[in-house]
């Protein structure tokens, strides 16, 4: 029987603290450690700290398992498109076909930006990161639209962040901005946005909107990723949803977090660029005095298969094979996956390529750069950060201000007259 207290001794005192259940999971509610036994506890990179309860989404990172909403991912990527999904994470429910026409409609209502967002899109130098581009340019939107209903925002969002990561892209380039089309699908509309030629008709080719939308789906969510958690921080002092989407653009752009698909694809490069020597780049990753690791390897929760590489490398190996593209970083990755999964440091240390390993090779056949792959994640977590900003919002969760272990000088006195 499971019980609902767990004793502690410290100090030769006993504490009783409840357990928090969750659906798969359980956790020891320590909210009154400190006032009872003026302990804190230490948990840096909050690797055994859970931060709220949450019915979004579920990893079970020994088994391989991901859920959004109580679906395998394995089933959301085979029946819903990346709009159904981002409907079920904000919502908590599929819709049924006059959900997703509204919600559809809603979004297209949306889709346009003030004319001043692209004077300041010219101002902004060209060797600027694109992640940066789209995180100055989220938080421009605070500037642009005042006092919005939250429900208002989450549309607002959809629709604007793939015309300002369509401009980031096209002002790279060199292409005129474009505008986008109400006629044509979420994704099929955002493909447009990026590589319409002015003068040159534009052709969908379904492959590239297909593979995009399962790209999309299979970011939309990861529970408390350090990105989401970047929102959730924001959305904890009420800070306002343009604002923490911008600051979670920002931290995913991190190389250990959603910056590592560029990474991964800049690795894989150099390693064939140098002879392809696949030994010799693990013993750089398991030598613990170079800092080189494998990139799109590893997961603080996966210790297992991350279920989204599994189906995104069936993915890039479709859009190669149906583009008719011959990819020697596809053919490197896979053998790179092979020789790792079978080397005892890896074994052991339980590191799977992760959703970053072959995102790249995806993105690169549909034809986007490597420095806008980080833009194309931020496209399909903002469902994501939306629902857990919703989520905060409704549980009324707490600030956020966690405590430290002080370990500076003791207090002193300044030695001057
Ligand atoms: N290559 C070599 N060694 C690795 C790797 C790697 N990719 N990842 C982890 N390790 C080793 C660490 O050196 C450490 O070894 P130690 O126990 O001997 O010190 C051990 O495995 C555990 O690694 P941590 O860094 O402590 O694990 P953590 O959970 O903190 O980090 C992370 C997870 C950041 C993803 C890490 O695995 C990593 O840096 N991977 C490469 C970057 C990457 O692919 N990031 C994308 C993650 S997915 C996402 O954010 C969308």
């Amino acid at each position: 029987m499971c019980s609902n207290i767990v004793d502690f001794k410290i100090n030769g005192c006993h504490y009783k603290f409840p357990i928090v259940y969750g659906t798969y999971n359980k956790a020891i509610n320590i909210a009154h450690l400190r006032e009872n036994t003026e302990f804190i506890t230490f948990d840096p990179g909050l690797k055994n700290t859970g931060v709220t309860k949450s019915s979004i989404s579920f990893i079970d990172g020994e088994k391989g398992i991901l859920l959004y909403r109580g679906y395998p991912i394995e089933q959301i990527i085979k029946k819903c498109s990346f709009i159904e999904t981002s409907y079920l994470i904000l919502n908590g429910e599929l819709p049924n076909t006059a959900q997703l026409k509204h919600f559809s409609e809603k979004i297209k209502e949306f889709n346009c930006i003030n004319q001043n967002i692209y004077k300041i899109l010219d101002e902004i130098p060209n060797f600027c990161h694109p992640m940066g581009i789209l995180s100055s340019l989220t938080y421009i939107l605070t500037s642009f639209t005042n006092y919005l209903k939250d429900e208002d925002m989450y549309f607002h969002l959809l629709a604007k962040l793939p015309i300002l990561a369509a401009l980031t892209y096209r002002k790279k380039v060199g292409l005129p901005p474009s505008y986008p089309d109400k006629n044509i699908s979420y994704v099929s509309n955002l493909l447009k946005m990026f590589f319409y030629i002015p003068n040159k008709s534009y052709q969908q080719n379904t492959i590239i909107t297909d593979a995009l939308d399962k790209l999309l789906i299979l970011h939309a969510d990861h529970e408390q990723n350090c990105s989401t958690t970047t929102v959730r921080l924001l959305g904890s002092a009420h800070a306002d949803l343009f604002s923490a989407v911008s600051a979670g653009i920002s931290a995913l752009w991190g190389r250990l977090h959603g910056g590592a698909n560029q990474a991964v694809i800049e690795m894989l490069e150099v390693i064939l660029k140098s002879g392809g020597n696949i030994k010799k780049w693990l013993d750089k990753a398991k030598n613990k005095k170079d800092p080189f690791r494998l990139m799109g390897f590893g997961h603080r929760i996966y210790k297992n298969f991350d279920p989204r590489a599994k189906i995104a490398k069936k993915v890039a190996e479709n859009i190669v094979k149906e583009l008719n593209i011959s990819d020697p970083v596809l053919e490197l990755a896979k053998n790179l996956e092979e020789k790792a999964l079978q080397d005892s440091y890896f074994k052991e240390k339980k590191l799977y390529p992760n959703i970053d390993f072959y995102s790249g090779i995806i993105y690169q056949a549909i034809g986007i750069p490597k420095d806008m792959f980080t833009v194309m994640f931020a496209l399909g977590r903002l469902p994501g950060w939306m629902a857990h900003w919703k989520e905060m919002k409704l549980n009324m969760d707490p600030i956020v201000r966690p405590r430290q272990i002080y370990i500076g000088n003791k207090k002193r006195n300044i030695q001057k007259n």
